[in-house]
């Protein structure tokens, strides 16, 4: 029997969406994910787009005991370890529950890996490592640092596993450093659920153009940036759940390594162009004001890609039309589901 894929945090929006693709390129997936940031109801959705159910696991990374049975009844090729809380201002105020769920958790899981001899680990890591660049494009030398107690446990999982992998033969590790992932899948039936006010700027839009919200805020428009709004690289999720499929067949392709790579388009846009495309995908007005700058944003961030497409043979396709409209095409399913 073809073994599994493990995706911990595969009904989340990252790992549901890559969780598409691996079935859809013939992979078995098992998903592992307490439901603390998402809905069963996601397995419904990745069945309707797939024809195909994940096998499901209502639980905890931290759960040693589940992990070790885990690992004993299916045969495992591969782990992708979504599984973490990622929001930066909630991590400031609870920086224990980030470093148990996102670091100690992390550390059960490679703990039960080692135990069952799996050794391929893709992780989902962030490019708020980078901290506030010292030079664009970043490439993924740029010096790593971390002003949040969020960055912070990216940053640790990935030296335990440089550490994890010099202690021992045989690891085949992928950190992948995602810009600013947006978008939906084509479909419209999965996409990015936030609970209560969204903290990211894609969701607080698509929910202002549907009328869920009166009013987007712009976070600072003196940066030193072309309209004077924030610049990031906002990625596809489509693309990203690509750039997991070539990181694992990278690293099933070779016996022992470690890379870290960033995931991200190499073109940054502003507040103000997120607003206009969405206007355009949506053909509603998004009523905003200026406000304040959100203590610790960087003015401008994006991705030097060429590693990406050397390495893995990877490079995002999707624009920010397209990001655009597929985040509104789920948008209005998920407003309308809302609604009975
Ligand atoms: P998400 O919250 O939608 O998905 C995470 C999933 O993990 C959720 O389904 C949640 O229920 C589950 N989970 C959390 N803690 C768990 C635990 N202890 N045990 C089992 N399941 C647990 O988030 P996402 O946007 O899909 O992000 C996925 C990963 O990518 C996270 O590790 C995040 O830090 C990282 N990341 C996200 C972004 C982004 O902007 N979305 C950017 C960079 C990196
Ligand atoms: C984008 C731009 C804001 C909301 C965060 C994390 C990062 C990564 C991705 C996980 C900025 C502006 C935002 C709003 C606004 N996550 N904005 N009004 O800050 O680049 O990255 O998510 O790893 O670690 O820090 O993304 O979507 O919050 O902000 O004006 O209501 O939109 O100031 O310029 P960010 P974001």
């Amino acid at each position: 029997m073809t073994p599994y894929i493990l995706v911990t945090g595969g009904t989340g929006f990252i790992g549901s969406l890559t969780t598409v693709s691996l079935l859809e390129a013939g992979h078995n997936v098992l998903i592992l994910d307490n439901l603390s940031n998402s809905s069963p109801s996601v397995l419904d959705a990745i069945e309707k787009i797939t024809g195909k159910r994940p096998d499901f696991i209502q639980g905890d990374i931290r759960d040693a005991a589940l992990l070790a049975d885990l690992f004993s009844r299916y045969s495992i090729q591969a782990v992708m370890h979504f599984a973490g809380l990622k929001a930066v201002g909630e991590s400031v105020q609870f920086p224990l529950r980030y470093y148990d769920n996102n670091v100690h958790g992390s550390v059960q899981l490679l703990q039960a890996m080692q135990a069952a001899n799996v050794r391929t680990f893709i992780f989902s890591s962030s490019a708020t490592v980078y901290g506030d660049p010292k030079f664009l494009p970043l490439t993924e030398d740029h010096p790593l640092s971390t002003t949040n107690p969020y960055g912070h446990s990216k940053l640790m999982v990935e030296e335990i596993l440089q550490n994890l992998y010099k202690s021992e033969d045989g690891w085949r590790i992928a950190c992948l450093r995602y810009f600013n992932p947006v978008g939906a899948h084509p479909s419209g039936l999965i996409g990015e659920a936030p609970q209560g006010i969204p903290n990211n700027l894609m969701p607080y839009v698509a929910q202002v153009a549907v009328g869920e919200r009166a009013q987007l805020s712009v976070f600072g428009d003196d940066y030193d940036t072309p309209d004077g709004t924030g610049v990031r690289d906002y990625i596809h999720v489509m693309d990203l759940a690509e750039g997991h499929l070539a990181a694992l067949n990278y690293c099933l392709e070779n016996d022992s390594e470690l890379l870290a790579v960033n995931l991200g388009t190499g073109t940054g846009y502003s507040v103000l162009d997120m607003i206009s495309a969405f206007e355009r995908s949506s053909q509603r007005r998004i009523a905003y004001q200026i406000a304040p700058r959100r203590p610790g944003d960087i003015a401008s961030c994006w991705a030097d890609t060429s590693f990406a497409r050397k390495k893995l043979g990877w490079t995002a396709s999707s624009g920010i039309q397209k990001m655009c409209d597929d985040a509104w095409r789920w948008q209005c399913h998920a407003a309308a589901t809302k609604n009975g």
